[in-house]
């Protein structure tokens, strides 16, 4: 059973983010990535569509034969994500905005959550920004467009740095001073954010945590790999495999596939 891949899917390439940070403390897993660049963006898609696509990237990982999936995508986990661990029978792990930590630690009492038109709408996410809503202001924007132009290659453009400046700069004149990036596609924006924000705005999204949450989950339930030789990843999308590659070291291939 412990040699069984672990699985991970996203509306596309973000999630990539979320592997890295998995990979970095559990190096001796398999791991089997999907991409559904094809049906990117999946945040303005209204719950029921979030649901289907999700049930069909699991229905993929589950043939694969994985032992865990790992929903590396705010806006699944937020709307499909109680569906899924209902209906499957294997352990999912989620990922949702960091808002925890950045209301605790705020000094200004003022916070910014960029994420998705389907994460900001959630149940989940309502839920937990409601827990807070009493100890800081939390100012919300949708990253509308800001997916579409990673999956399309457009990560460092003139375009993307339009579209930042016009997200942010409100929440800079609010006086925030933490920035959660609700959104797996969003790390890879870390330098052109750390440009736009002045310094005392600090970012955080839930990367780490999603690791360290994989990896006692599979301690839990006795699923570690126990090999030491470093572990292979597949990655696949049903997009442009080029883009997808060009956010990962050279040794990873990635792989067209029609899913
Ligand atoms: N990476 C996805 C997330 O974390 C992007 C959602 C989308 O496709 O709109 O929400």
């Amino acid at each position: 059973m412990n040699k069984q891949p672990i699985g991970i899917f996203d509306s596309g390439i973000g999630g990539t983010s979320i592997w890295k940070e998995i990979h970095a403390i559990l190096p001796y897993e398999n791991m089997i990535y999907l991409a559904d660049s094809k049906n990117a963006p999946y945040g303005p898609k209204g719950k029921e569509a979030i649901i289907e696509l999700s049930i069909k990237n699991t229905d993929y990982l589950i043939k694969q034969n994985c032992k865990l999936i790992v929903v590396a995508c705010n806006t699944a986990t937020t709307n499909a994500i109680d569906y899924l661990r209902a209906n499957y029978k294997i352990p999912f792990i989620g990922i949702e905005p960091a808002i925890k930590p950045a209301v605790l630690h705020s000094k200004t009492h003022t916070v910014g959550i960029l994420a998705t038109k389907g994460t900001l709408s959630s149940e989940l996410f309502h839920k937990t920004s409601n827990l807070f809503a009493s100890q800081a202001e939390i100012i919300e924007q949708n990253g509308n467009g800001i997916v579409e132009l990673i999956e399309g290659g457009k990560l460092y453009s003139e375009e993307m740095n339009a579209l930042l400046k016009l997200y942010l700069n409100p929440m800079v004149d609010a006086n925030i001073d933490y920035l959660v990036l609700g959104c797996t596609h969003y790390p890879y924006l870390l330098p052109q954010l750390l440009k736009i924000l002045p310094k005392h705005v600090k970012i955080i999204d839930s990367g780490e945590a999603v690791a360290r949450q994989t990896k006692a989950i599979l301690e839990k339930h006795d699923l570690l790999n126990s090999q030491t030789k470093l572990a292979e990843t597949k990655f696949y999308t049903n997009g442009n495999p080029e883009i997808m590659a060009s956010l990962l070291a050279e040794n990873n291939k990635v792989s067209y596939l029609d899913f």
